[in-house]
């Protein structure tokens, strides 16, 4: 695997997570710098995507590199029986740097332990979405101030979502204190709560999404219930609309508590949050756009 791969948030440390946020600090500053000159990066997603591909493909562009790529997976001859492994080694001959989604869980390390060139995961199925993080720990950064000793509430899908799997990882060198808000079906996996015992990240579990959770959180991360990762759509259609935050559960909220949400939202948080300070998942993605500058830099051994 090529060192500057990024499969799992776990590849990277404290310091690093550090200096990459300083780094997004500077493109936020000024995103337009030639710095990829002559990269080709190629963006392979098997599965759909608004926000981390496009994010990830105007990085390049503003960096003065090229894209080539697939949205849809039926396109190109994976549809004909090719497989992941041939793929990437075909891949590989064309560019400097593969970001690359796929449905299937381990995917990203496979990719990467079957060519040289750095891969970074943009999601694979229910494991890790690392960029995600990144962003995410800019955009909490940004609001609060700090990462350190926050009181993290994240609510919803908490089996099957990518994000809070990765960003729980990230904050173990942070002090948090999560809650983890979601019915008995969604709760968080057995080997994330006890990642979080052996790495001493204080959790407590509600199925209750009550004002008191709310009002003493500093940072409220909801996530989409994903219909794509149910096997049974009858057990979907229970849960989906378990927990919606709306205008009305706020007035008590901390005056520095930010709500996020990697997005795309269904119903779990109402339209009417959209104008509340509090909201900020539209300026969270805009944030994607900086720390996946920071992220291709890294990959690329490019000094910013
Ligand atoms: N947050 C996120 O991964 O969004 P997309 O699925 O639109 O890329």
């Amino acid at each position: 695997m090529n060192t500057k791969s990024l499969v799992s948030i776990s590849d990277i440390g404290r310091d690093e997570i550090l200096k990459l946020l300083e780094t997004a600090r500077q493109f936020e500053e000024n995103p337009n710098r030639r710095l990829l000159e002559g990269k080709v990066v190629a963006t392979l997603f098997f599965e759909p995507s608004t926000r981390t591909r496009l994010s990830f493909e105007t990085a390049v562009n503003r960096l003065g590199g090229r894209v080539i790529g697939f949205s849809d997976a039926n396109t190109t001859s994976s549809s004909k029986g090719e497989t992941l492994k041939d793929t990437i080694k075909m891949v590989s001959n064309y560019v400097d740097l593969i970001i690359m989604r796929h449905y299937l869980e381990g995917a990203a390390r496979y990719a990467s332990e079957v060519t040289d060139v750095p891969i970074i995961n943009a999601g694979d199925g229910a494991n890790q979405h690392p960029s995600q993080t990144m962003l995410d720990l800019y955009s909490i950064y940004k609001t609060q101030g700090t990462l350190e000793n926050l009181t993290i509430t994240l609510v919803g899908d908490l089996k099957y979502g990518r994000t809070v799997h990765s960003l729980l990882m990230a904050m173990r060198y942070f002090n948090p204190e999560f809650r983890f808000v979601a019915c008995e079906e969604l709760g968080m996996p057995k080997e994330y709560k006890i990642f979080c015992e052996e790495n001493g990240i204080k959790y407590t579990e509600h199925t209750d999404f009550s004002e008191e959770v709310i009002n003493s959180s500093d940072i409220i991360y909801m996530t989409r219930v994903q219909r794509e990762r149910f096997a049974d759509i009858m057990e979907y259609e229970r849960v989906k609309d378990l927990y919606n935050l709306n205008n009305s559960m706020l007035g008590g909220a901390k005056e520095n508590m930010k709500i996020l949400h990697p997005l795309p939202r269904v119903n779990e948080i109402a339209q009417d949050v959209d104008d509340n300070p509090h909201a900020y998942y539209f300026e969270q993605a805009r944030n994607g756009l900086y720390a996946r500058q920071a992220l291709i830099c890294r990959a690329l051994g490019i000094e910013v």
